[in-house]
């Protein structure tokens, strides 16, 4: 199974997306071809290449020795302007110029650093995105987002800069930590509930093959995942409105994140947020109970909490809540679920029904 979508861009550089099983053989030749006349400089998680270059070296792939791969070792806490320096400089001494392309193979780390270098890169370059975790594949890769973390938060320096081609295969998944997968998985059930109550089912009724990592199984959630990504990245692509439907969950996430210093993982930030949100929306009467123990029972199965800590008060994720973006003339924009694969956006919170959510889930 092969699926390409196609992303926005301008018309004359539209965002390629493909996805599919047993396409690691294909992608060489499909990737000098798009690229044409420009040369591709290709830009590695180390950790991936060193999992994956015996694999792929045979099928094609280049190798450090064409001078054209340069290694990127992806932390988050090297998700910073000094590793764009560098790697601008290794460009620069490789040879690469404004008729090169930047290919960008790892996870978000990796994908928002390349296409931030590439954005600006001799003010500007186009870029491919293969990423290699599912919360690259599902999430970050898609919409064009790019950026680096300040010391004072995160992604706080970037620029909207579509992909033109964007890769997926289900097979990187493999090798991909177990911890790493379960949070890439708070993302999934995410877009489910934000659209597709199909894509819901099916996490309901695979768990054991999404588990066990099934490829087949893989492929059809990443798909559906980026269908979605992609129609809302489509209608609002430099996030005016209707992009911040992509929240869900995260408002509160991020609060969590934040006042544990970041030691709460994201994907368990998320899930935590997403059973606020729909907390607070069988509270409000927009959703129907049954959603919220069917969320909570997803969580469980994906082995993602349900539950804030109680040592973060109320009072203290109401005020990180406060320094949120979303935090507008005194009013919090709130995604809230209605029914599975429906959102809305609210922006007149009762802080006292947020408060009470907030008091029951401790
Ligand atoms: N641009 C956007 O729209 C957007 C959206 C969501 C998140 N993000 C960003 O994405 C980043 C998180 O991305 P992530 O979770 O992919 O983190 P990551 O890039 O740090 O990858 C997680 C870990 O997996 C390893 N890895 C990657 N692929 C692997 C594979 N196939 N096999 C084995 N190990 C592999 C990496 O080396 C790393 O240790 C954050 O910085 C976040 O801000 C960006
Ligand atoms: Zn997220």
């Amino acid at each position: 199974m092969k699926q390409t979508i196609t992303l926005p861009g301008s018309p004359a550089r539209i965002s390629r997306l493909v996805a599919g099983e047993n396409l690691l053989g294909e992608l060489p030749g499909a990737l000098e071809a798009h690229a044409g006349k420009r040369t591709p400089y290709w830009i590695w998680d180390k950790r991936v290449w060193e999992i994956w270059n015996e694999k792929l070296g045979p099928l094609g792939w280049p190798g450090t020795n064409t001078g054209r791969v340069l290694l990127f070792g992806a932390l988050e806490q090297r998700k910073r302007l000094s590793s764009v320096e560098q790697l601008a400089q290794q460009l620069v001494e490789a040879g690469a110029d404004r008729r090169s392309v930047l290919v960008a193979v790892g996870g978000g780390v990796t994908g928002d650093v390349v296409g931030f270098l590439a954005s600006i890169y001799m003010r500007g370059i186009p870029h491919y995105q293969i990423p290699t975790t599912l919360l690259a594949q599902v999430d970050s890769s898609i919409g064009g987002k790019t950026g680096v973390d300040l010391p004072e938060g995160k992604n706080l320096l970037g620029t909207f800069h579509q992909p033109d081609l964007i890769w997926m295969s289900p097979e990187f998944l493999e090798t991909l930590a177990e911890e790493d997968f379960r949070q890439g998985m708070a993302e999934v059930i995410k877009t489910a509930l934000i659209g597709d109550e199909v894509l819901w089912k099916y996490l309901e009724t695979h768990a054991e093959q999404i588990k066990g990592r099934d490829r087949e199984a893989l492929l059809r959630i990443v798909s559906a995942c980026c269908v979605i990504k992609a129609k809302v990245v489509e209608a609002d692509e430099k996030e005016s409105g209707y992009r911040r439907v992509l929240n869900l969950g995260h408002t509160v996430g991020h609060a969590v994140e934040r006042l544990s210093d970041y030691r709460i993982p994201h994907g368990d930030a998320v899930a935590m947020g997403l059973v606020v949100a729909t907390k607070l929306s069988v509270e409000m009467a927009c959703i129907d109970q049954g959603v919220l123990s069917k969320l909570e029972q997803l969580c469980v199965v994906y082995g993602l909490p349900t539950r804030i800590p109680s040592h973060f008060g109320p009072a203290a994720l109401l005020e990180a809540l406060k320094t949120d973006k979303k935090w507008e003339a005194g009013t919090l924009h709130f995604i809230l679920p209605v029914r599975i694969g429906e959102v809305m956006d609210y922006d007149r919170l009762d802080l006292r029904a947020l408060n009470r959510v907030m008091q029951s889930l401790r």
